[in-house]
């Protein structure tokens, strides 16, 4: 197994606050949802889990941010986590966090900087 970088989507595509880009992400041989998003500037990654109970978390595709645009939130039941640390906030799994990622920006686009490749 080794790890590598792989392209997720033009950095134009992620606004401030705005909609997520859906990915997937290869963990321990089985194949995850995760997102990523834009806030405070930066790019922020996670696996789709909430925290909860391991559902994901957007309803309608891409749409992670609640109203305002400071939090996440799970449409399950509600649970909110900041963009910047996967923390929850609020919510049945307050004090847990979101499984982050490793994602960059580069040459106008976020990359994922720690794909597991399978070569068994
Ligand atoms: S499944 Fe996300 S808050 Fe319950």
């Amino acid at each position: 197994m080794v790890n590598q970088t792989r392209l997720i989507c033009a950095a134009s595509e992620l606004l401030d606050g705005g909609k997520g880009v859906r990915f997937s992400v290869l963990r321990e041989d089985k194949t995850l949802p995760a997102f990523v998003v834009r806030y405070g500037g930066g790019v922020h990654a996670y696996l789709n889990q909430c925290a909860h109970i391991s559902v994901e978390l957007d309803w309608t595709e891409g749409e992670f941010f609640e109203s305002s645009g400071l939090y996440l939130m799970c449409t399950t039941h509600g649970a909110t986590y900041e963009p910047d640390t996967g923390f929850c906030v609020s919510g049945p799994c307050k004090g847990r966090r979101l499984m982050a990622l490793a994602v960059g920006e580069r040459d106008g686009n976020v990359y994922l900087t720690d794909e597991e490749i399978n070569h068994g």
